[in-house]
């Protein structure tokens, strides 16, 4: 049908459906790209000050937490809003293998920011970052 809001593209979606998906990318948002940019920001933090890594990560910690935990529930809330039951089986195994590669993302995570070795630190930060990216292409598909 073609409301006021729709047009040949395509229509827009609800409020709620608004509230919800944004959330979900806030939170990807934060967690995803907050892991690139401190990747990024720590060679030049570290000339600055050789603790400063390690503060900057602690800094990040208090918002990528939070983001973590904005990912999950609105997940959950996607899952629900998204009827897998009603869903392709490749939609449904995506989901799974994504719930499990999020779950991998936030332990590596754990482990990267209790690593006390060099080869610990770059082993688990590498995991986090890159079980975080698949997650965030298998959202993308999930979508649609
Ligand atoms: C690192 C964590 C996560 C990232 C980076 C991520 C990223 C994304 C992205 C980018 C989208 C596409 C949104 C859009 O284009 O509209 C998405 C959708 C989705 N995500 Fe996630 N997500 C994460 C965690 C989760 C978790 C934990 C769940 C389930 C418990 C979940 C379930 C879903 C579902 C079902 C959709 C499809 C929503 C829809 O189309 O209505 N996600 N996610």
């Amino acid at each position: 049908m073609d409301g006021p809001l729709s047009h040949h593209a395509g229509s827009l979606a609800d409020t709620l459906t608004a509230v919800r998906l944004s959330l979900h990318v806030l939170g990807a948002a934060v967690w995803v790209g907050g892991q690139i940019v401190l990747a990024g920001l720590v060679p030049t933090v570290r000339k600055l000050a050789p603790e400063g890594p390690k503060a900057a990560a602690r800094a990040f910690a208090r918002l990528s937490w939070p983001a973590y935990g904005l990912v999950v529930a609105t997940g959950l809330w996607n899952i629900a809003a998204s009827h897998p039951s009603a869903q392709s089986g490749a939609w449904r195994v995506v989901l799974f293998v994504k719930v499990a590669v999020v779950a991998l993302a936030g332990l590596a995570a754990l482990a990267h920011s209790r690593a006390t070795t060099r080869g610990g630190l770059a082993l688990w930060g590498s995991v986090s970052g890159l079980t975080s990216l698949a997650a965030l292409v298998m959202g993308v598909l999930l979508a649609g």
